[in-house]
């Protein structure tokens, strides 16, 4: 079918059960229906609500392009009906990612996050969609660079003609507002020195060098600087497509077999692990966390969500499991230091500009 299709995975808190670990199944359902109607109503051609965490998750397939006014209106319409929800049932910060009440056409900039991808679907279409919880956009460098640039996790970039030529990433500087294209492997060194900075530069999306087609695209929300105060991390979540001339499955979910540190967990201000779990697992716990990654999988089938695969449910995702509470235990241990905590301009909770004021007249000169 040469049909456009657009992918679409639209996310906010609406209220935690309980705190900050998980999403009330009310909720999950509620939303279930609104998506339900959509597709009846021919607004949208399948839908998936689900929770990772204490975020609602809306995965949506329609014909309207990303940044459609509609598909962002029946996604604000759902959050603020889910936060009412909440707030009726007293569950934890609801409406917490909501960040204002007029809508005005897209979601952007008003508190959830977004990745949407608009492409032709292929013979056969399949795409992983990552939902993270307690950390931020930036923790998808690690794994994005390992997917599409680093052949020791992608063999495909060695051995699958259709591979060889490398992908272009585009990184979007979440402090300036300004975005910059590497192609690799060729800049693969220029892409580093920016991305290795995960908490101001972020991989939004990633190109086939040979069609520009897009194979892959993440959420840069940063909620905290849009709100200029703390208001939860920005969960993030992204979506790659995969196979034939893109990273194999396998190939995409290889890099989440060794966790990585991300920024997030306890009160949005610590580094920790970044754990692949299942759905039924993902509910962070444990001072908050440590933060999770669930990856579900779907075959497109004319825009139809065939699915899901609930890819981290694999036993051969517990030694990473096994590694993530090693080095949470080892993280727990340094409590309010560096590098567990974060570095003050990141924390996000900080006590740091009341207890500077109360004692600054007894900073004396050195
Ligand atoms: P494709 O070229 O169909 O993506 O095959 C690669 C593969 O699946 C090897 O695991
Ligand atoms: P969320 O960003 O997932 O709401 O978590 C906030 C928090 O403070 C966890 O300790
Ligand atoms: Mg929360
Ligand atoms: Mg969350």
């Amino acid at each position: 079918m040469a049909d456009r299709i657009t992918l679409s995975v639209i996310k906010a808190d609406v209220g935690g059960c309980v705190g900050h670990a998980g999403v009330h199944q009310a909720l999950v359902e509620k939303a279930a229906g609104m998506l339900k109607d959509a597709v009846g109503r021919g607004l949208l051609v399948d839908q998936c609500a689900t929770a990772v965490g204490d975020d609602l998750e809306l995965i949506m397939t329609h014909r309207k392009g990303p940044d459609n006014a509609d598909i962002h209106g029946l996604a604000w319409e759902t959050f603020k009906r889910c936060a009412d929800l909440a707030r009726e049932m007293k569950l934890y910060g609801a409406g917490q990612d909501l960040l204002t009440d007029a809508f005005s056409g897209n979601v952007k900039g008003m508190g959830p996050g977004v990745a949407e991808m608009e492409f032709i679907e292929r013979a056969s279409e399949p795409v992983i969609v990552f939902m993270a919880d307690k950390t931020e956009p930036g923790a998808w460098n690690l794994p994005l660079y390992k997917m599409f640039c680093d052949p020791f996790n992608t063999a495909g970039l060695v051995i699958d003609p259709k591979m060889h030529a490398g992908f272009r990433l585009e990184v979007h500087d979440l402090i300036e507002h300004k975005r910059i294209t590497f192609s690799t492997p060729e800049e693969m060194y220029d892409l580093l020195v920016f991305i290795g900075a995960p908490g101001r530069f972020c991989i939004k999306a990633v190109y086939t060098k040979a069609t520009g087609d897009i194979a892959a695209v993440s959420t840069t929300e940063r909620l905290n600087l849009m709100a200029g105060r703390y208001v939860g991390k920005d969960d993030p979540v992204l979506i790659v497509r995969c196979q034939s001339g893109l990273p194999a499955v396998g190939e995409v979910l290889e890099p989440f077999a060794t966790p990585h540190l991300v920024a997030g967990w306890m009160r949005g201000s610590h580094h920790g692990p970044l754990m692949p779990v299942s759905i039924r697992h993902a509910t962070p716990t444990r001072f908050d966390g440590p933060p999770r990654v669930v990856a579900l999988g779907f075959q497109l089938n004319g825009g139809k969500l065939v699915g899901p695969q609930d890819f981290f449910a694999d036993p051969a995702f517990d030694r990473a499991r096994q590694i993530a509470n090693e080095l949470a235990s080892y993280l727990r241990g340094l409590g309010p230091f560096e590098p567990h905590r974060l570095p003050l301009d990141e924390m996000e909770y900080t006590t740091m500009p009341d207890v500077k004021k109360r004692l600054e007249d007894r900073f004396e000169k050195v």
